[in-house]
Order: structure tokens, then C-alpha cells, then sequence
């Protein structure tokens, strides 16, 4: 079996590769914080390649107007798969930020960050042409229901989300089995000192020194919020217990 981070602890690190027409876009907020210590540890790689150098003429074009009209450019399948093959190596998941993908869940984020790293492919315009997508198999994620300028902001969503899984770079193991989505359920709420602020005050409980009515208080609030706010987590939820 092929040996991966996860399995073996810091073999070799997680890797990302970002296909881009902006690579200043990276690691942008992921050389901060967590992301960043770990990146710069070297937890994980990152290596943003611009899909402009894989252009084919003297002005360096990487889209052109669409067959059948309408609005807006479309990015060259043969620039785009020429920067696909000389980048992606097939161990990775290659991915195409895209809002008619699949939505992004902690499920597929796990899956992620246990494998040995991904490709990303980032549109920009009006996205890539149909036949790149195609030939290379690219698995299409939405980061929401929401359209994005481009791929580049989903890609720092979707890197976010699975490096901060990976061995060592969050903390504590029970601040991740506990946070929203692990459970099942969203997270209960937080507080801390003050105790009394603006009038407000702290839910007894909390302060009472009983672990077991703290964690049975935990869990009631934290079904009640996702039943109140997420039917469809609740939904799922109820048919799993
Ligand atoms: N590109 C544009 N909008 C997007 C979205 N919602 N998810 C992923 N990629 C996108």
C-alpha cells in the first residue's frame, strides 16, 4: 500500500498543488496561523503554478470567446491540460472548484486529508472548457451555494478545511472530535471570563464544577441548535442514533 502522511505520521507531507492564473492569490491567508506554522514546519507543501506559462503563442493566451456565444470567456482546454500534465501526478485527487460540484463536507475533508494531497484546477471567467474537464476526470467541488469570481477562494476554503486535520497542526484531538459536523451535531456554546459581562451572565452550569451535568448541558444545547437551525442535520442525525 502507498505510504501517506497520515499513516505513518511525517513521512512525507501532505501535498497541494494549485493550478491558477493568480498564484499571488497563495498561500495568502494560509501562510498565517495554523496553516502557516504548518506549512512552514512542513507538515504540508504548497505549490501554486501559473497556468499562463503553459500558453501556446507570443501573447500568452489562456481563454477565448465561446462556441455558440454569449457572455464571457473560457479557459483553453489544451493550455489547461498541458498545465494538468505537467503538474498533477495521479496519486493526488484532482480536483475543479467549480458551484456545480458536489458540496464540501467534513466527510470529504477527512477523506482528504487522510489521502497523500490534491491537485486543484481554478477557473477563472466563465470557467474551463467541458473537454478538459472530461479527458482528465476532474472531480467538481462546490464550496456552497454561492458564485465565487473564481476557483481560487473555494481552493483556500477547501486547504483550509483539510490542513487543519492533519497530524499535529490543531492543538488538541478533542477540540476537533467535539467542533460542529464530527458529532453530527453543531457545537454547543462557548464562554469565558467575565463571568458577569454588560449584564450578562455565564449559564450556572458551567460554573458548578459537575463535569456530567456540564456534558449532558453541552449535548442538550447542542441538539436543540442543530434541530432548531439544520433540519437536515437533525434529520440524519436522529436516523443514525
Ligand atoms: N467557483 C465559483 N463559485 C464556486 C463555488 N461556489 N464553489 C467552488 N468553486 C467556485
Amino acid at each position: 500500500m502507498a505510504e501517506t502522511g497520515a499513516e505513518t505520521g511525517a513521512a512525507r507531507p501532505w501535498s497541494a498543488v494549485v493550478l491558477t492564473l493568480f498564484p499571488e492569490m497563495f498561500p495568502g491567508p494560509l501562510g498565517l496561523s495554523l496553516a502557516g506554522k504548518a506549512l512552514a514546519e512542513g507538515v504540508w507543501t504548497l505549490d501554486a503554478v501559473d497556468i499562463r506559462g503553459y500558453a501556446r503563442d507570443r501573447h500568452r493566451t489562456v481563454d477565448d470567446t465561446p462556441f455558440g456565444g454569449g457572455a464571457g470567456m473560457v479557459m483553453r482546454p489544451d493550455v489547461v491540460s498541458d498545465a494538468v500534465a505537467a503538474n498533477h501526478t495521479p496519486e493526488r485527487r484532482l480536483i475543479y472548484p467549480s458551484p456545480r460540484g458536489r458540496v464540501l463536507d467534513q466527510a470529504l475533508v477527512r477523506e482528504l486529508a487522510a489521502g497523500p494531497g490534491v491537485t486543484l484546477v481554478c477557473g477563472r471567467y466563465e470557467g474551463l472548457d467541458q473537454r478538459a474537464i472530461d479527458a482528465w476526470s476532474m472531480e467538481e467541488v462546490s464550496v456552497g451555494d454561492v458564485v465565487l469570481s473564481g476557483g481560487e477562494p473555494a481552493a483556500l476554503v477547501m486547504l483550509d478545511a483539510v490542513v487543519r486535520l492533519l497530524p499535529g497542526v490543531t492543538g488538541k484531538a478533542e477540540s476537533l472530535a467535539e467542533e460542529s459536523f464530527e458529532t453530527g451535531l453543531l457545537e454547543y456554546p462557548h464562554y469565558t471570563r467575565p463571568q458577569v459581562w454588560d449584564g450578562r451572565t455565564v449559564p450556572e452550569v458551567l460554573v458548578s464544577g459537575h463535569h456530567g451535568r456540564v456534558a449532558q448541558w453541552r449535548r442538550e444545547q447542542a441538539e436543540a441548535i442543530t434541530r432548531n437551525r439544520r433540519p437536515d442535520l437533525w434529520a440524519r442525525y436522529v436516523e443514525k442514533e
